[in-house]
């Protein structure tokens, strides 16, 4: 019996690996985590599968349903939002896992970030603009944010932050991010990215609060940064015709390509 942890996507249900998908259609128990996880996810369970919302349960009820399924020595394929790698709470069910020496494996997803940039027709990470991606919140009432972590500080770097989580703040977010990226950098929010009912609204810091109204959606991504929208960037090095390659030796450069 084993605990499949998969990452179920960010809400369109063709966004989920095949890996995903076929363990899904294999494990006689799913559990998933409440109004992210999209039906059209759940329609590859087998029939008569026992499927469970876990939005309802504590991780101590959750552990029950584990152990009651291992007894049973039934799979479980255990579905989060979005890549697990970020805010799934994995964490601490692998954990317990490890102590009851109960065997799992792990399936990534395309987390929410991804498809709010794929939404923006955006590349990040754009030469000479930007080359890092801060994926970051605020805090919240279950969770603090650690000392250092704060979005200021990654403001200061100048990278593009991916903020979740953290829509319900937006007035803050603003007010402490416009002193490091200046009231013209731009600004995008994208509710539920890859669902039919996507919204998006373009701004920057300075116009952004009046760009909004009232939203009362929350799963929504806050992406801040000059690449977003950004024309004025240079080519990359690696695809210019005249740079010398493993993959394209130009013969240019001495000892190329045998060092890497
Ligand atoms: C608990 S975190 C889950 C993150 C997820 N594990 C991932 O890989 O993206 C939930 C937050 O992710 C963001 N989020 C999740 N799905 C989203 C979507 N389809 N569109 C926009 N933001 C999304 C929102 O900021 C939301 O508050």
């Amino acid at each position: 019996m084993t605990v499949h942890f998969i990452g179920a996507g960010p809400g369109a249900a063709d966004l989920l690996t095949l890996r995903g998908r076929d363990l899904i259609a294999a494990c006689p128990v799913c559990l998933y985590a409440g109004s992210l996880v999209p039906e059209g996810v759940l329609a590859h369970c087998p029939n008569r599968a026992r499927i469970i919302n876990t939005a309802l349960l504590s991780l101590d009820d959750i552990m029950t349903e584990i152990v009651a399924a291992h007894r049973e020595g039934k799979d479980i394929a255990r579905l989060h939002s979005g890549d697990l790698s970020i805010w799934s709470a994995m964490g601490e069910q692998l954990r317990r896992l490890r102590a009851l020496q109960i065997p799992y494996s792990i399936t990534p997803g395309v987390p929410a970030f991804s498809a709010a940039a794929a939404a923006l027709e955006a590349e990040l990470t754009l030469p000479g603009v930007a080359q890092s991606v801060v994926l970051t919140r605020t805090p919240g009432r279950a969770s603090a944010m650690p000392e250092g972590e704060k979005l200021a500080s990654f403001a200061a770097t100048g990278a593009v932050l991916a903020i979740h989580l953290s829509i319900h703040q937006l007035p803050r977010v603003i007010d402490e991010l416009a002193p490091h990226y200046g009231a013209d950098c731009p600004v995008a929010i994208v509710w539920r990215a890859s669902w039919l009912d996507q919204r998006i609204i373009r701004a920057t810091l300075g116009t952004l609060d009046a760009a909004i109204g009232t939203e009362l959606e929350r799963t929504a991504l806050i992406l801040v940064g000059k690449t977003l929208g950004s024309e004025q960037f240079a080519e990359s090095r690696l695809y210019a015709a005249d740079y010398d390659r493993r993959y394209r030796p130009l013969g240019l450069t001495p000892g190329f390509p045998e060092v890497s």
